[in-house]
């Protein structure tokens, strides 16, 4: 072994015995296990391991799930489908996916064991931290695959993480799953729409794969749950939890950032070395919050330890993401108090992601939540109070290590009173529009009678057909349409997806194309605290008369003229991480369409190209349009009459009449946002039965819409509208 580590020619020789010797798939015991760990030789490589293997193979056995070790091969090795509870940091998402290679044997069959997350960002962290502990390259043995990424070697990967939508999606195309051994669904309490539709479709697919194995692995209580619909066993993993001291505010907060970083600088002031974890709802306040309490940290640094604040938050990118590992400072004197890290951090660190060396908890006790209302059709993300189980979760992390505080910003009686016992799963509080596509598209056909884990509310399930149906995706009976078939293949929401596939009837499939792409990103505008005014000229640059659709479409076309240049878009006030991963998913739906041959198109003339773009959006968003009602701002959505106002970001420099909106985000008011202007002859015209004037009210807005409709039809060669055909 030393000899081959000094000496590299040797390095490939093969010592006498085999690592997996006398393993036999699906029989493999615990004994078997250890002893293949601790082989001097990689079974999956060959190459003899790293020391750095050994150090973290060393953490690994001291992790409450490998001491379920034995209990975990008997129970898997007995049933097709099991389900695993365990704490936050007890080495499910890391851990178990290892025990399955090890019985499986994927890499000798051709197989993949998939391990399933709701988000991107522990996706990708869990693979990378594997395919260390694994002491293999990642990407290779180990990948994961998110939406527009693929980090993974055909042929070579054999252990995949993968957002619950990519596996959603790869179900639609093989509704047998036929390439994997084991599914683990991770994160099950979560209760995410994907995680949940994947869990009945699993259900099903249980019975007529015999040889596919499946876990459920979950955090809470909701175990039980799980249990129950799949009649399966279930394995307890203990943790090594301290006790948690809770404390609660006399009075209510008004205020729960302000009182939130009172409560950081607090603890940093008075309380013994430890780390502090403060739970945030959103990017902008997290990243305001850390600049605060970083702030006025440093006011007093000689008479209290350095302090780093570190924001945590989904889309973050990666490398800023790994600084929540890092050891906080040391002392600024050798005697002086140590330094302390503040992890300032969205629900992301409930129980998705688990850092080490938290002793205190701040829990001002609310989450955003994706909230669809089906009255009025919008999804909105809302600042909301989080569950009880939640705030369970919560405080639990401050006692991964050693005894723990948690303050809670909120009153003993509001938790006991005003917090609901469980978080309310997706499914019935989210739009299903997207869903029903995929599950019409496998086949489902009975949306009642499928196997829900809990069935949402049939409103909701009548607005997605109703949708669905207005968009052309389904028919009248309720079956597929070649259109629908086709929409449901790319992974857009179906208003997007319809706008692609019809974008070449307008010739601008080109244009269409980068817009989904930058509507699929998060935020490109950049926006510095100290530098306001001047991001706010350099976005000014770039807002258009026609709307914001042409706007983004504008900057995407100019960061390519700029050779995908950093510095360039930094210094325009743009994010270059989100217009790179703008481009990935641009090539990446480029693939796509040519393989359902839609074909890429663009006119040169800029006005006729910019015209027939408003028009494509047209068919895909009709649904979500604005008409102007007075002369104060306010506009009112067609159909559902709700007042909005334009965001202010909105770049719109008149106030037209009429406008489609991509999001309507309800905060301290309601905005509609990523705004263009259309005109009502379009929407008549793309969108017959849905702006079938009886169903309107009488009023403003369908007097203008009949005033468009005679237009229309009194010019049916209007040449706007006929140029494109
Ligand atoms: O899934 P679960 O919350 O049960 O635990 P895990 O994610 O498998 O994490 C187990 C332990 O692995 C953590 O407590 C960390 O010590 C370590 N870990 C890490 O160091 N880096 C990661 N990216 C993930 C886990
Ligand atoms: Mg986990």
């Amino acid at each position: 072994m030393t000899d081959n580590k000094k000496n590299p020619y040797l390095a490939h020789i093969r010592p006498s015995k085999e690592p997996l010797h006398g393993f036999i798939p699906r029989r493999v015991t615990e004994s078997q296990v250890r002893k293949a760990l601790e082989h001097e030789v990689n079974p999956f490589t060959q190459e003899p391991h790293t020391p750095q293997y050994r150090d973290i193979l060393e953490a690994r056995k001291k992790l409450p799930v490998f001491l379920h070790m034995d209990e975990f091969f008997k129970v898997f090795n007995e049933n097709q489908i099991i389900i695993i509870e365990g704490e936050p940091g007890s080495g499910k998402t890391t851990q178990i996916p290892q025990f399955v290679v090890y019985s499986d044997l994927p890499h000798n069959k051709g197989k993949i064991i998939a391990c399933t997350q709701p988000r991107r960002i522990t996706t990708v962290s869990a693979a990378k931290r594997v395919s260390e502990e694994m002491d293999v390259e990642l990407g290779r043995e180990v990948g994961y695959s998110i939406r527009f990424d693929d980090m993974t070697e055909p042929g070579t990967t054999f252990l995949k993480y993968m957002t619950d939508g990519k596996l959603l999606r790869e179900a639609m195309n093989d509704p047998k799953l036929s390439c994997y051994s084991t599914i683990i669904l991770d994160e099950a309490h979560q209760r995410t729409l994907a995680t949940d539709i994947l869990m009945s479709i699993l259900k099903g697919l249980a019975k007529r794969r015999p040889d596919l194995k499946i876990i459920v692995m979950s955090a809470t209580l909701d175990a039980l749950k799980f249990q129950k619909y799949f009649s399966a066993p279930l394995i307890k993993i203990h943790g090594c939890a301290h006790p948690v001291e809770v404390f609660y505010t006399q009075e209510p907060e008004p205020d729960y950032v302000e009182a939130a970083i009172r409560t950081v600088l607090m603890i940093h002031r008075a309380e013994e070395p430890g780390d502090i974890l403060l739970f945030l709802t959103g990017e902008q306040e997290i990243e305001d919050a850390c600049r605060q309490i970083q702030l006025e940290a440093a006011l007093d640094p000689n008479f209290f330890g350095p302090l780093t604040c570190i924001p945590l938050y989904s889309s973050l990118p990666s490398q800023q993401q790994k600084r929540v590992f890092d050891p906080p400072l040391p002392p600024k004197t050798p005697n002086g108090p140590p330094g302390r890290k503040v992890i300032v951090s969205t629900n992301i660190a409930e129980t998705s992601l688990t850092i080490d060396g938290i002793v205190y908890v701040v829990d001002p006790g609310f989450e955003k939540q994706n909230v669809y209302h089906p009255r009025i059709r919008v999804n909105s993300l809302l600042v909301t109070p989080i569950s009880k189980v939640s705030a369970k979760q919560r405080a639990g992390r401050a006692g991964r290590t050693r005894p723990g505080k948690c303050f809670r910003l909120y009153t003993e009686e509001d938790f006991i009173s005003e917090l609901e016992e469980e978080s309310v799963p997706e499914v019935l509080r989210c739009s299903l529009a997207g869903t029903v596509l995929g599950l019409f598209k496998i086949g489902v056909k009975d949306l009642v009678r499928f196997d829900w884990v809990d069935s949402p509310a049939p409103e909701a399930l009548l607005r997605a057909l109703e949708l669905l149906n207005h968009l052309g995706a389904i028919d009248t009976d309720g079956n597929l349409t070649a259109l629908g078939s086709i929409m449901a293949e790319f992974p857009l929401d179906p208003q997007l997806s319809k706008v692609l596939v019809v974008s070449p009837e307008f010739r601008c499939s080109d244009e269409i194309l980068t817009i989904a792409a930058m509507l699929s990103v998060p935020n490109v505008w950049l926006r510095p605290n100290n530098h306001r005014k001047k991001a706010d000229a350099a976005r000014a640059f770039y807002t258009n008369v026609d709307g914001d659709h042409m706007a983004l479409l504008n900057v995407y076309n100019n960061y390519i003229q700029n050779q995908l240049d950093v510095s360039w878009a930094e210094s325009h006030y743009l994010s270059a991480e989100v217009l790179a991963e703008a481009h990935n998913i641009r090539e990446e739906l480029m693939w796509m369409m040519e393989r359902f041959e839609i074909e890429l198109m663009s006119i040169a003339d800029e006005k006729k190209r910019c015209l027939a773009i408003r028009q494509a959006l047209c068919c895909g968003f009709f649904m979500q349009v604005a008409y102007k009602g007075d002369e104060m701002g306010n506009y009112i959505t067609v159909k559902d009459n709700q007042v909005v106002q334009l965001h202010p970001c909105c770049g719109l420099r008149t106030q037209p009449q009429w406008v489609i909106f991509n999001d309507f985000i309800l905060t301290t008011r309601p905005y509609i946002r990523t705004v263009t202007e259309v005109r009502a002859e379009w929407l008549l015209e793309y969108a017959p039965v849905y702006y079938d004037l009886t169903t309107f009210q009488d009023g403003k807005m369908k007097k203008a819409l009949r005033k468009a409709a005679k237009k229309y039809i009194g010019r049916p060669n209007d040449a706007d509208t006929e140029e494109h055909r």
